[in-house]
């Protein structure tokens, strides 16, 4: 053995990996250059945190001469030179001294430089804080990248007065796209659309309100985001106006930005320093950048055309109304081309455009601008037919009892609860395939599950009709067909106008369950099986609920019918679907889509613990769905046994109230009823217990126990952990660290939920509100959802005085 050698290898072995980082403590020579290659080594901060050099997009041969965190895996870029477009391999960029850093193509052609400088360069330096600097004689700064920004700022960075941050194209090509980030000399920082080829701004849609025209020392004058990550803009009175409310995690631990993303949304985020980890947000505006945008020119969020619909990230997602299409197939945020164009035809009369168009309805969508007429007062039907025989109209907005019609292109479209009217939106006869889908949302936008449901939906429908031809009511009472009216004439368009339960005997689900041998649960109802159904040409797993309370109440035939009825009109991604339904003498069954994941509970509290990402999502779809039975299904439905045991997960992990409809169906003009006690303990309303009348806020109490089980993923009533007591009742234990102020000991140890700290405080809080003994203090599931959404505020609970438990 020759130790020594050994030594040398082992010393060689672990210098070689480093051997890039010890050519660099930051500092760049006078005459260093970088070529764009895959393989290039680029300029390092000491900390190697940042890293200045040519960076390979993906799916290309190209590079972009930027800054980006050197770190963590996703490399994000924070800083581009020539105004974001890229370099193809053996372009060069230089540090030189009368001209400062210099970019050539492969040929020598000089792309981009830095700019004339006075002083010489001495050297230049990759500052940990992310700042490319470039030092003139005496130590002066001739140039940095802080001062000429792309669309990010840093920590220690600071926007004079005049100072502008561009957006994207797309989140992957950076060349300057249509929104601004300006610190205008009046003192506002705004956010604004522009035009592409004049640079002209359009109406701001957020102002930070930081300018005083009568009084400029009251004006602000810079945007800092100082060292420990807080943003603000500085008053020359000194005065300090913070953008951002709440603690910024320490800076130590964590790397922060502020980035004005390709779509709008100027977005504050945070990244633990440590390698793994997501980038989570801080803070950002506008608040709804699809509602917020409404400058008479430019395009708004989207393009011209397009529908703009607020996303679970309070980021935009853009789609082309039925009719249209995307001008450019590979930007989803571009303009939509309409399949036709109305025009006059020769003779132009007015009048006859009504035999070859038709119309599709959109809800809560509106485009509030190219309005051509004004007309009030106006029905549903008038309006329509306003429309349609009118040769310059696209589309009729109606909202109350008035009727705008409008005309191309249509510009700032949206679709938001806020809108509160319909779109009548102009297409030509068979250029259309039906389509059984919301029509605000084009074919290309539908989820993998919409997409199953449609089928099962088409497969129903096409067995229907042959069945109705061929064995008409030989072995069924026949197809139960419900022409949901009311909605074929105010909520969907032309299409999706009716439901189709099926009905089946009670032979075909023994056949379909194996005779109801593979049982799912036990729920408060009857049991549930396992079962799988021919439809069509394909097999589908079914669950089947055998209702046995009903079972005895002979003159319950009307209502059965009702309840299945009201069950079958509602349509909401967060509920599961009842698919059909069997009434045959003493048998009752219902038959759902069957949900390949289980349960919530299952899922919640068994050994693999989901991440916090998944269930928050869960929590928000549980909120949404019952949002929907409470205030936006044609007959109000309250829950009243919300658990983690009647949530049920899609195939893709979606939340689905299962078991809703059956508990006590309310009209909403007697929505207060008295009926016994239905819940299950641990989730019951106090009021409950009070002889109270029941309302929809007793789902809400169940929800906020739920809620803060998904959080914690804790069981309400817990089995006792020894040492651990003061746990046993999940509520209890919430209000203990509520009032202690340590809310955070509740997801101790889950770093996920640690990392995104700022949502879980915001979902605790929302439990809390919903489980506030008092109802009429409770939030409605609307404030819910919207709290949870982060589209309004929560305020601290009050202090629970004598907190209620039920053990
Ligand atoms: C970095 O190292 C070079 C020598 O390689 C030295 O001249 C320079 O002063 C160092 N810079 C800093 C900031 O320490
Ligand atoms: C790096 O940036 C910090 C903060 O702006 C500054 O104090 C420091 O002097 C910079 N380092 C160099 C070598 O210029
Ligand atoms: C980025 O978008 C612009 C404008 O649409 C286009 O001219 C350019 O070629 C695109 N760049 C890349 C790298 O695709
Ligand atoms: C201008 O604003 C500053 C800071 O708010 C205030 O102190 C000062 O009194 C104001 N001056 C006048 C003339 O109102
Ligand atoms: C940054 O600003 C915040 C809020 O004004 C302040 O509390 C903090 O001390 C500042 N940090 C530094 C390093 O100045
Ligand atoms: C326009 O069309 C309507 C309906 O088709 C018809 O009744 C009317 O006579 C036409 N008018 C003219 C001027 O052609």
């Amino acid at each position: 053995m020759s130790h020594p050698l050994l030594y040398l290898l082992f010393c060689f072995l672990l210098l070689l990996p480093f051997s890039t980082v010890a050519q660099t403590n930051g500092t760049v020579d006078v005459g260093s250059s970088i070529t764009a290659s895959a393989k290039a080594t680029p300029w390092l901060s000491p900390s190697q945190d940042f890293a200045f050099g040519f960076k390979q997009l993906e799916d290309n041969n190209l590079f972009l001469l930027s800054i980006w965190y050197y770190k963590i895996p996703d490399q994000t870029i924070v800083w581009y030179a020539n105004e974001g477009v890229p370099v193809s391999t053996g372009s060069k960029v230089e540090l030189t001294a009368d001209k400062g850093l210099v970019l050539t193509d492969p040929q020598g052609q000089e792309l981009w430089s830095s700019g004339s400088v006075l002083n010489r360069v001495a050297y230049g330096f990759m500052n940990d804080t992310g700042n490319f600097m470039l030092v003139g004689g005496g130590s002066v700064d001739v140039w940095q990248s802080f001062k000429d920004p792309t669309d990010t700022l840093l920590p220690t960075q600071i926007m004079e007065s005049g100072g502008v941050l561009f957006s994207r194209q797309t989140q992957k090509n950076f060349s300057r796209g249509r929104f601004q980030l300006r610190l205008l000399e009046d003192g506002n920082l705004v956010l604004n659309t522009r035009d592409l080829d004049t640079n002209f701004a359009y109406d701001a849609y957020y102002r930070s309100d930081t300018s005083d025209a009568a009084n400029e020392t009251n004006s602000g004058y810079k945007v800092i985001f100082n060292e420990t990550g807080y943003m603000y803009v500085l008053k020359r009175s000194n005065q300090i106006i913070l953008l951002a409310p709440g603690i910024v995690l320490p800076p130590g631990d964590y790397y922060h930005r502020a980035t004005l993303n390709f779509d709008g949304v100027f977005t504050q985020y945070y990244h633990p320093k440590s390698e793994n980890g997501n980038w989570a947000v801080f803070w950002y505006k506008p608040d709804n950048i699809c509602v917020d945008i409404v400058g008479k020119e430019g395009r708004g969020a989207c393009g011209y055309n397009s529908i703009c619909t607020i996303n679970d990230n309070n980021r935009p997602d853009c789609s082309c109304p039925l009719g249209f299409s995307l001008l450019d197939r590979n930007d989803k945020y571009g303009d939509c081309k309409p399949s036709f164009t109305p025009s006059c035809e020769d003779g132009d009369n007015k009048s006859s455009n009504g035999d070859l168009y038709d119309l599709s309805v959109l809800i809560d969508t509106d485009w509030p601008l190219s309005d051509y007429e004004q007309l009030k007062p106006m029905s549903e039907e008038t309006c329509k037919n306003s429309c349609l025989q009118d040769c310059f109209c696209t589309v009729a907005i109606l909202r109350g009892d008035t009727c705008w019609k409008k005309k191309l292109p249509l510009s700032n479209g949206r679709k938001d609860s806020a809108v509160n009217g319909k779109a009548f939106m102009k297409f030509r006869k068979g250029d259309l395939p039906p389509q059984p889908t919301d029509p605000s949302f084009p074919p290309p936008d539908i989820k993998k599950n919409d997409r199953t449901l449609i089928v099962v939906g088409s497969v129903l429908l096409g067995s229907s009709l042959f069945v109705n031809v061929v064995l008409t009511g030989a072995f069924c009472l026949g197809f139960f067909l419900i022409y949901k009216k009311k909605i074929l004439k105010n909520r969907d368009g032309p299409k999706a106008a009716e439901t189709i339960l099926r009905c089946f005997t009670y032979e075909e689900l023994a056949e379909a369950t194996d005779g109801f041998k593979e049982e799912l649960g036990r729920g408060a109802f009857g049991i549930v099986y396992e079962g799988v159904l021919q439809m069509g040409n394909s097999r589908n797993s079914v669950a089947v609920k055998k209702l046995d309370r009903l079972v005895q109440e002979k003159d319950r035939e009307k209502e059965f019918k009702t309840e299945v009825n009201v069950i079958g009109q509602t349509h909401h991604k967060n509920l599961v679907r009842l698919v059909g339904f069997c009434d045959e003498g003493e048998h009752r069954m219902l038959v759902y889509e069957f949900m390949s994941n289980g349960t919530l509970a299952s899922f919640l509290f068994g050994e693999m613990k989901p991440s916090w990402n998944q269930r928050s999502k869960i929590a928000l779809g549980i909120a949404r769905g019952l949002l929907y039975l409470h205030e936006e299904c044609s007959t109000q439905i309250i829950h009243c046994d919300i658990k983690p045991q009647n949530i049920l997960l899609d195939d893709y992990y979606n939340a689905r109230i299962s078991d809703f409809g059956l508990a006590k169906l309310l009209m909403i003009n007697q929505s207060q009823t008295n009926a016994g006690i239905r819940g299950t303990r641990g989730y019951v309303a106090p009021e409950w217990f009070r002889s109270k009348p029941v309302t929809a806020k007793v789902d809400v109490y169940s929800f906020g126990v739920l809620l803060l089980e998904i959080i914690t993923c804790r069981k309400h009533l817990g089995e006792l952990e020894t040492g651990l007591e003061d746990r046993a009742i999940l509520t209890d234990w919430v209000y203990e660290c509520f009032l202690k102020d340590r809310l955070d000991a509740l997801v101790e140890d889950d770093s996920e939920a640690l990392n995104d700290w700022r949502n879980v405080q915001r979902f605790l809080m929302v439990g809390i509100w919903c489980i506030e003994e008092d109802l009429s203090q409770r939030p409605t599931m609307r404030k819910v959802t919207q709290m949870l959404e982060g589209v309004v505020e929560v305020a601290v609970p009050p202090s629970p005085s004598q907190f209620y438990s039920l053990s």
